[in-house]
C-alpha cells in the first residue's frame, strides 16, 4: 500500500526510519491500537508500532505525569527501526506513537502532562545526539480538546498531528472546522467508552465522509479533508474492507487487541473475551461501573462492557422500577450482601480479576474473536483480502 494512496499514511509519511535505499516511512499499516488503560501498555504498543501501526498510548485518567513520562520512557528501547543515540536517524524528530488523552479529565487535571510530553520528556533521558523526540500525534476523546489544540500547535513540534475521537456527524464537521489531522468515527460498537446516543459505524461513517468531503471540495473552501479512521467492532478483514470502501482511510481496534499476547490484561479476561459469542448479547453499554468506580463521567457517555452480574442486577431493576433505582453502589453491595462495603467488595474484585463484578470493557466485535494470535498476526490478519 503506498502512502500517497492512503490519507492516513501520508498523514505519517514523515515519521521515518532508516532502510537500505535511505529513509522509508515508519507507519505501514493503517492500524492504530486504542488507548486503552490496564489493556494496552507498552508491550502492546511496541509491537504496534514494531509492526508498522500507531499505537495509541493510554494516558487515561492519570494522577501522577511522572509516572507516565517514565513508563514512556521506558517504551522507547523496545521500538525498533528508530535511531539510537549512537547512530541517529538523520533529522529524526519524532516517536513512532500517540499519546492519548480524555479530554475532560486532562481539564480536570491540567496541562502540565500535555506540555512536558510536547518538549520531549518521554524520549529516552540523557541523549545527546538530537533533540528529545516527541509523540508523533496527540489523541484526544471525550470532552472538550479545542483548548489544547493550541497549545499542541504553538508548543509542540511542527509535524506533530492532532487526532481527536468523535461519536457523532456534528462533532466530526466541528473537528474539521478546528483542522485536526485525523478524525474517529466512534460508531455504537465499540469497546470501552463512548457517547451514549451514537450510531453504528454503517451510517455515522458514510454521513460523516461524505459531508467533511463535499465541504472540502466546495468552491473557495478553507476546509481541508483530514484522513478518517473508523473505531467500533472491526474484528475482521472483511469488515477492514467495508470501513475503507465507506471512505475510511484505516481503523482504530481496541477490541481485537485486547486478547493478543503483548496485551496488559490477564489471561482469565482475555478468555472470556475469546469465548463470547453474540458480540450485542454479550456486552452492553452502561454507566453503572463509572459510578462504582466514582470516577465521575460527564453526562452523554456511557461504556460498552461483558454482561456480568452488575450489569444483570442493573437491568432487572430497570425493568422493575422502568429506571435505574439503584446507583451502581448498590448494585454492587446488593450482590454481595454477606460481605461488608462496596470498596472492600471492589478491591477483593480487582485482587481476583473477578470479571463477574469488574468492568470487562469490550466492543460487539469480541463475537468475531476466538483464537488467541499476538499483535502483529492480529494486524496481518485484518489487512488479508482474501477472506
Ligand atoms: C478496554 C478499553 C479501554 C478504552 N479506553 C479508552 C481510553 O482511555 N481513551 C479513549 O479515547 N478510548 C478508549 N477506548 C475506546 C477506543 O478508543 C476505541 O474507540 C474502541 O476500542 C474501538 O472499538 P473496539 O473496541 O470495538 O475495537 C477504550 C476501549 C476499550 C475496549
Amino acid at each position: 500500500m503506498s502512502a500517497s494512496k492512503n490519507a492516513l499514511l501520508a498523514t505519517f509519511k514523515h515519521i521515518t526510519r532508516r532502510a537500505a535505499g535511505g529513509s522509508v516511512p515508519q507507519i505501514t499499516k493503517p492500524i492504530l491500537s486504542a488507548p486503552m488503560n490496564g489493556w494496552s501498555g507498552n508491550t502492546l504498543c511496541a509491537a504496534v508500532a514494531n509492526h508498522g501501526g500507531l499505537p495509541v498510548y493510554p494516558i487515561g485518567y492519570y494522577t501522577d505525569p511522572d509516572a507516565i513520562v517514565k513508563d514512556l520512557q521506558s517504551l522507547v528501547p523496545l521500538l525498533k527501526n528508530i535511531g539510537t543515540d549512537k547512530e541517529p536517524v538523520a533529522e529524526e524528530q519524532f516517536l513512532p506513537y500517540a499519546v492519548g488523552f480524555v479530554s475532560f479529565w486532562l481539564e480536570r487535571q491540567g496541562p502540565e502532562l500535555l506540555y512536558r510530553l510536547l518538549r520531549g520528556e518521554a524520549d529516552q533521558p540523557g541523549r545527546t545526539s538530537s533533540p528529545p523526540r516527541v509523540p508523533a500525534a496527540v489523541w484526544f476523546a471525550f470532552g472538550d480538546y479545542k483548548p489544547y489544540l493550541k497549545l499542541v500547535r504553538e508548543h509542540g513540534v511542527k509535524g506533530t498531528k492532532i487526532i481527536v475521537q468523535v461519536g457523532s456527524v456534528t462533532e466530526a464537521l466541528e473537528a474539521q472546522e478546528e483542522n485536526v489531522d485525523v478524525i474517529v468515527l466512534q460508531g455504537t460498537e465499540a469497546g470501552g467508552h463512548g457517547a451514549q446516543r451514537v450510531a453504528p459505524l454503517m451510517t455515522l461513517l458514510p454521513e460523516a465522509y461524505h459531508l467533511l468531503q463535499k465541504r472540502a471540495n466546495a468552491a473557495g473552501s478553507k476546509l481541508k479533508m483530514p484522513a478518517v479512521l473508523a473505531a467500533g467492532g472491526i474484528s475482521t478483514p472483511i469488515q477492514f474492507k467495508a470501513i475503507e470502501l465507506m471512505g475510511a482511510s484505516g481503523a482504530v481496534i481496541g477490541t481485537g487487541f485486547m486478547p493478543t499476547f503483548e496485551a496488559p490484561g490477564p489471561q482469565n479476561g482475555k478468555d472470556i473475551l475469546l469465548a463470547a459469542v453474540d458480540g450485542n448479547e454479550s456486552t452492553v453499554r452502561t454507566r453503572i461501573f463509572d459510578e462504582l468506580r466514582e470516577f465521575d463521567w460527564p453526562q452523554g457517555y456511557d461504556g460498552r462492557v461483558v454482561r456480568n452480574s452488575v450489569t444483570r442486577r442493573e437491568e432487572e431493576d430497570l425493568k422493575q422500577h422502568g429506571r435505574y433505582e439503584q446507583t451502581g453502589q448498590a448494585a454492587f453491595k446488593l450482590l454481595n450482601d454477606e460481605r461488608t462495603g462496596v470498596r472492600e467488595d471492589y478491591k477483593r474484585a480487582v485482587k481476583e480479576n473477578n470479571w463477574d463484578l469488574l468492568p470487562l470493557w469490550c466492543g460487539t466485535g469480541v463475537g468475531l474473536l476466538n483464537k488467541q494470535v499476538s499483535a502483529a498476526e492480529f494486524m496481518d490478519s485484518l489487512l488479508d483480502n482474501k477472506q
